[in-house]
């Protein structure tokens, strides 16, 4: 079952195409006009929302930190991303407005489950973003948005992470294109940039073999820091995490606006720095500011591996490893700039012999505290 792949990681990190493709399957008429006929929350109480807090451990978390820079570009609703075991007990201010949105690949993860528990009993509306038919979160929201990643087996989440993002998206058009912020036009232009990503990651699939060297080259590393900005922040953390969970090697993400304000600090000769670069297209030429941090991390001796998008020569002269990723919108850039990330810690893992399925410690769903 693991299709002809060593791992069924590998096997899922592969199967991220088809994961996004099918969570975009039959969600939008030709026009572009979404119809998430799932979420059976009343169109009018949908308007009336105006706050959205979205609850998530570890990946998926992630997959909401990503969502909130897309959700609050397009719908103006002010969005909170909360760890579940954080929102749980301390206390929130959460009512009959608050749209509460839920990730979880698993459907089961006690401390999201018990989170989204206590948004309803305070009168919030839940959505839940969620990998497996009929699992508790979903049986206890309002409403459930499935990402059609197909089962998930490897310990570390790869597809699910990716399909969740792409959930979340579709659920922030949906909002806005109810609270009528968005053309129809703008919607169906996102969706399109949306539908062409699957070829876009397969062409990343299919050019593994210079990042899975540098993963066998640095098989002896002791720690690696991942940087990014902006949605490339929760990618640098997510990053980070696989490359933990997976090889047992201490990682860090950070944003990258934070470096001079401590991190810069652990910047030595020879220190492994990822650094997930926005694309120059982008607004607010975050460009530029991630390029002088990676110059600032060189001139003090760190090892840059960038991550940045096809034509981005800037890049080139202070990098010693550069990997392009297609051009795509900035918004959605993680899709793509996640999937190096995996396929770096899953090599490396690799390469030091770990059962990159079942990594030391971990559980796929954590259904205890
Ligand atoms: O099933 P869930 O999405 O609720 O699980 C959440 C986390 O436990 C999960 O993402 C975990 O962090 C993975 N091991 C990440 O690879």
């Amino acid at each position: 079952e693991k299709g002809g792949y060593p791992s069924f990681m590998e096997k899922e990190i592969n199967d991220q195409p088809a994961a996004v493709g099918d969570t975009l399957l039959g969600r939008a008429d030709a026009n572009g006009r979404l119809m998430l006929d799932e979420v059976r929350i009343d169109p009018e109480l949908l308007k009336s929302v105006d706050k959205i807090i979205v609850l998530a451990c570890g990946t998926s978390a992630y997959a909401g930190q990503v969502a909130k820079y897309a959700i609050e570009h397009w719908c103006r609703i002010p969005t909170e991303v909360e760890l579940s075991h954080e929102f749980r007990y301390r206390d929130p201010i959460v009512d009959g407005n608050t749209l509460v949105v839920s990730i979880s690949q698993s459907g089961e993860t006690m401390d999201t489950l018990m989170a989204v528990r206590y948004a309803r009993e305070q009168g919030a509306k839940t959505v839940a973003i969620c990998n497996t038919n009929g699992s508790t979160i979903p049986r206890e929201s309002d409403a459930v948005l499935y990402t059609h990643a197909g089962p998930e087996i490897a310990v570390a989440s790869t597809k699910a992470f990716l399909a969740q993002i792409t959930a979340a998206y579709l659920l922030g058009l949906y909002l806005a294109q109810l609270r009528g912020l968005k053309f129809q036009g703008e919607i169906r232009d996102i969706l399109s940039d949306l539908g062409a990503i699957p070829k876009k990651i397969q062409a990343i699939l299919d050019n593994a073999d210079q990042i899975k060297k540098l993963a066998r080259e640095m098989a002896d590393t002791k720690s690696v820091l991942f940087l990014g900005r902006h949605v490339g922040f929760p990618v640098a953390m997510e990053g980070a995490l696989k490359l933990k969970e997976l090889a047992y090697i201490h990682a860090e993400g950070f944003a990258a606006g934070e470096l001079k304000h401590g991190p810069i600090a652990l910047i030595e000769e020879g220190q492994p720095v990822f650094v997930v670069v926005p694309s120059p297209r982008g607004r607010h030429s975050l460009h530029s500011k991630v390029v002088s941090n990676i110059q600032e991390i060189r001139a003090r001796g760190a090892k840059t591996i960038v991550i940045a998008e096809e034509g981005d020569e800037a890049v080139r002269a202070y990098a010693e490893h550069v990997f392009y990723i297609p051009e795509t919108p900035t918004l959605l850039a993680p899709l793509l700039a996640t999937v190096p990330l995996q396929m770096f810690a899953c090599e490396l893992a690799t390469a030091k012999g770990y059962d990159v399925d079942q990594p030391r410690n971990l559980a796929k769903s954590v259904t205890v505290e």
